[in-house]
């Protein structure tokens, strides 16, 4: 009986798995219902009394053994699975990072503008790039041997006699008069192109906004007060205007807006050319020969129309020095702009 004890607690000393099937296995086969305790408790009837005291102290600590060695296992098992969990799932380490896009200098203008002309109760209208003469030019009061209709300017559309790509977004102002009643007040944001050589300055296409207003005994002053709180809300409050006369087709009188230069104060720099003004748009009162061309009654009605390239006040905006840059799609250029929230 003595042997058999000392027998098992060799055993179980020596008994080095470590995977947890084996250790349970382990656990059976001496704990168990059917195992070598439960069997030598059963022997221990047979023991002599003299030497009941020493077998049952053997027993004793036959049992306790398996059950340290049982624990002694498991404890290691359970931390060699936590270390590997640890190599799979740090959560200290930094995580992987995505990077954010940002969105293009030029959207971030456009949406600005859109905004603050939002916010005076204009909408926004959009019309095709690829447009006709009549749209484009015609009813915008351009006689038929104007330059601008040259081939120099315009880009037209092979194959077809009156498809070209729209130089301005004038030709949007047209399409809202033809299909909407006064009062109308609307913008007209998106791309133009113009056969120009490309240039840190200038580009073949480029994007504008132009805006219209039609109603009953529109004046040159509510032009005037609008572009100066439009030229406020975009460039500061301490913002002037200034309008010097010039020449549109479509308008008349027709002006061009500076405003004061932001850079230098109008102390002079070479953004302004030390001027203290720099342009910004077009503008002027819609001549009445494009209302009669829109089916409006110029005796009636009057308007103001404006435009705007998004580019140009981007560059002044951001201090940007080509124009190519907007178009490179390199992500160190447009990145640059991401912290700008309008
Ligand atoms: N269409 C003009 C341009 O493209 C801008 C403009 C719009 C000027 C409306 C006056 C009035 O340059």
């Amino acid at each position: 009986m003595k042997d058999r004890i000392k027998d098992a607690l060799e055993k179980v000393k020596s008994f080095k798995e470590s995977s947890s099937e084996k250790i349970e296995e382990f656990r059976i086969e001496y704990l168990g219902q059917k195992g070598v305790v439960k069997s030598l408790f059963a022997d221990f009837k047979t023991v002599s009394n003299q030497e009941k005291k020493e077998v049952g102290q053997l027993l004793n600590t036959l049992k306790n053994e398996i059950q340290d060695r049982i624990d002694t296992l498991k404890a290691k098992v359970s931390s060699d699975d936590s270390s590997s969990d640890n190599d799979s799932l740090d959560l200290t380490l930094p995580g992987n990072k995505f990077t954010l896009g940002s969105r293009h200098p030029i959207s971030l203008v456009r949406n600005e503008i859109e905004d603050i002309f939002a916010r005076m109760g204009f909408s926004i209208s959009e019309g095709p790039e690829v447009e006709d003469d009549w749209h484009n030019f015609t009813a915008l009061n351009f006689p038929e041997d104007h330059p601008a209709r040259d081939m120099q300017d315009t880009f037209f559309v092979e194959g077809y006699d009156d498809k070209s790509l729209r130089t301005h977004t004038s030709s949007v102002q047209i399409r809202v008069m033809e299909n909407e009643k006064p009062p109308l007040r609307s913008i007209s944001p998106g791309r133009v192109y113009r056969n120009e050589a490309i240039s840190a300055r200038a580009h073949c296409f480029f994007h504008q906004i132009e805006g219209l207003y039609i109603d009953k005994q529109v004046t040159f002053k509510d032009l005037k007060y609008t572009l100066m709180q439009f030229a406020q809300q975009l460039f500061g409050t301490n913002t002037k205007i200034r309008l010097r006369p010039s020449y549109f087709p479509f308008t008349e009188p027709s002006a061009e807006m500076d405003i004061s230069c932001f850079i230098c104060n109008q102390e002079g720099c070479n953004i302004c050319k030390y001027t203290g003004w720099v342009e910004i748009l077009g503008c002027g009162m819609v001549d009445p020969n494009v209302l009669i061309n829109s089916k409006i009654d110029p005796n009636e009605y009057s308007g103001y129309a404006f435009g705007m390239g998004i580019e140009r006040i981007t560059m002044l905006k951001f201090q940007i020095n080509d124009i190519r840059l907007f178009y490179e799609n390199d992500k160190y250029f447009t990145n640059q702009f991401k912290s700008y929230i309008v």
